[in-house]
């Protein structure tokens, strides 16, 4: 895995941990066609890599993504704009689908796009300074990379056509009360802290359990709950002949911490 995947998007390992920088300062961290390209790579590579265990998306300075890059949109044809959709869709939906939890720390504007990026991720969390939202419509749009089905199934459909149709922005606060985020705002010196004693948390634990536990949640709610429990049962039953319940067990009956490799 390269250090940089882009100039814009900086890569830092720290044991199973991964933080993935979007760093373009002067668009508030837009993301370009470009960038989207380099982090689909990055999120392939790192799916793959069964040594990482936690993944943690921040930005730079003001921005944590002010979504789309806008003035691509200005040079795009309607062919090249669809195609940037369906490029922000994918890569999306491929960060929702990561088999590692995938931690948003949300340092400064976090909007259309880059809010859509962070409700693709299992937590977010926000430093109190940060601005949330979906303000497509101020650009005569909507949101296109899942932002309207997303936000609708975390705030409710009534709470996301409100904050979508008058493009209004959250503060963190705002975001911590109606259910956004896992922490209330936090002091931006303390967010990328946080993120890592949550990510380290998660990273020191069995991670096949983990990656089952994401993925038993996620593929639920999209089912009736009897085959939910079906799935459970069946992601238990495998968890149960791995080495990883062996220690946990053994562990636990020989009143010492377990120790997970
Ligand atoms: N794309 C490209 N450049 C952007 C950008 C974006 N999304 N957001 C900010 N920038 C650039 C600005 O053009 C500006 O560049 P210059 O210094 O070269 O002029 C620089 O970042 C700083 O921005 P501002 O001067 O505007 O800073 P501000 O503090 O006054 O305002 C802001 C900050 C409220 C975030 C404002 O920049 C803004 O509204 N940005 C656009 C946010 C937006 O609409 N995002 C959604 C895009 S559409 C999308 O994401 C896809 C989709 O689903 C359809």
């Amino acid at each position: 895995m390269n250090d940089a995947a882009h100039p814009n998007l900086i890569v830092e390992r720290e044991g199973h941990l991964i933080t993935i920088r979007v760093d373009r300062e002067d668009a508030l961290g837009a993301l370009s066609t470009e960038m989207l390209l380099a982090l689909a790579a990055l999120l392939r590579d790192i799916a793959d890599d069964a040594s990482a265990r936690v993944v943690i998306v921040t930005g730079t300075g003001k921005g944590f993504i002010a979504g789309a890059d806008i003035g691509e949109y200005s040079k795009a044809d309607s062919d090249t704009f669809v195609r940037y959709q369906q490029l922000s869709r994918d890569v999306f939906t491929k960060l929702a689908a990561m088999p590692q939890p995938v931690i948003a720390a949300m340092n400064g504007y976090a909007l259309g796009g880059g809010f859509e990026l962070a409700l693709c991720c299992d937590f977010r969390m926000a430093a109190s300074t940060a601005k949330l939202g979906l303000p497509e419509v101020r650009l005569g749009l909507i949101p296109g990379g899942s932002g309207t089905q997303r936000l609708a199934r975390i705030v409710g459909a009534s709470s996301a056509l409100e904050l979508i149709s008058t493009a209004r922005l959250l503060t963190a606060k705002e975001a911590w009360e109606r259910g956004i985020l896992i922490r209330p705002p936090l002091r931006p010196e303390d967010l990328l802290t946080e993120a890592l004693v949550l990510g380290h948390a998660i990273a020191d634990g069995p991670a096949h359990a983990v990656r089952s536990a994401k993925r038993v949640i996620n593929a639920g709610l999209d089912l009736a709950l009897a085959d939910g429990w079906t799935l459970e049962q069946e992601a238990l039953s495998e968890l149960f002949e791995t080495a990883e319940a062996q220690e946990g067990i053994a562990a636990f009956l020989a009143k010492r911490s377990p120790r997970f490799s």
